[in-house]
């Protein structure tokens, strides 16, 4: 591609063409990735879209467009990802934030609707997207917590960013509950749940770009929720909420009766798939 000379218009068509074979979203793709090397966004590209984009950046976008070629996510490219009402920082380091998980969210934020400050844990955390959003909608003192210290790095950078000088955020580094004290209000999880077929047959391509522990959920996929499903009333206050994103095959598995705990709700996704669990601590 001559780079020297590029007009935007031209660029995105180009890119568009080059990411046919690779994105199901070739044009969207090329457009969050030129805006991302001029420094703007999606809309001020289309005000531009008859002007040279300039040396520099369309050199930069030549070099995104080859590392999205490589199949490398647009938003490990740009480092960021929009989820609920924020724009998160991502890398490689974490889970590339789902809008399916936005479910759990509307589910905790309802929850503590007209309640006072309350205490919410966000375990498997990666970039903090839950939680946070958690926060920006409910006001609620927050805990973050993962077995990857590079995902914890990743969550008090957009805590930081988010919530600038807050003092009632908190990290922690922990395998499941066990570095955990205190009991919460609600508790929310977005576990791994692939099981060891889904891995080989899901895990490629952009996929295989994302930490493989933010993926894998034992051999039939459902091991770490079903071991935080045996501990968490631990965890809750009575009364307290635990909603938890679900696998492919989890609500199979979420009938199984749990010690001090019952299911409430089962939320479907837009397409009527089973996207979350709702569990009650009864006693
Ligand atoms: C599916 S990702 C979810 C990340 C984030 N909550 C989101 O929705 O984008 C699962 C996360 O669980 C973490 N994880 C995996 N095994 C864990 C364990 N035993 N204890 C705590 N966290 C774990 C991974 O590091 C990863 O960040």
């Amino acid at each position: 591609m001559n780079t020297s000379e590029s007009k935007v218009g031209p660029l995105i068509d180009e890119a568009e063409k080059k990411l046919k074979n690779i994105s199901a979203t070739p044009r969207l793709d090329a457009e969050i990735l030129l805006a991302k090397a001029l420094g703007t966004n999606r809309f001020g590209l289309f005000t531009k879209y008859n002007e040279e984009a300039g040396k520099e950046a369309a050199e930069l976008f030549a070099s995104f467009l080859e590392r999205r070629i490589n199949f490398e996510p647009v938003a490990y490219i740009t480092n960021e990802k929009e989820f609920f009402e924020d724009t998160f920082f991502v890398d490689n380091r974490v889970l590339i934030p789902r809008p399916e998980s936005e479910f759990i969210v509307e589910k905790a934020a309802a929850l503590l609707k007209n309640t006072e400050k309350s205490d919410v844990l966000d375990i498997c955390c990666g970039s903090g997207c839950i939680g946070l959003s958690v926060k920006r909608a409910s006001g609620c003192r927050l805990t973050l917590s993962d077995i990857s210290a590079d995902a914890v790095e990743v969550a008090k950078i957009n805590a930081a960013r988010l919530f600038p000088g807050s003092t009632d955020i908190s990290f922690v580094q922990s395998d499941l509950f066990g570095t955990i004290s205190g009991k919460f209000d609600i508790i929310t999880a977005n576990p791994p749940y692939l099981s060891e077929n889904d891995m080989k047959n899901f895990v490629v391509k952009e996929l295989g770009f994302e930490p493989e522990n933010a993926f894998f959920g034992g051999r039939t996929g459902f091991e770490i929720t079903g071991k935080i499903l045996g501990s968490v009333h631990s965890f809750l206050k009575t009364g307290g909420y635990f909603i938890t994103e679900l696998g492919f095959e989890g609500s199979d598995f979420i009938n199984k009766n749990y010690e001090n705990l019952e299911l409430t709700e089962i939320i479907k996704d837009y397409s009527g798939i089973n996207r979350a669990a709702v569990f009650r601590k009864t006693l």
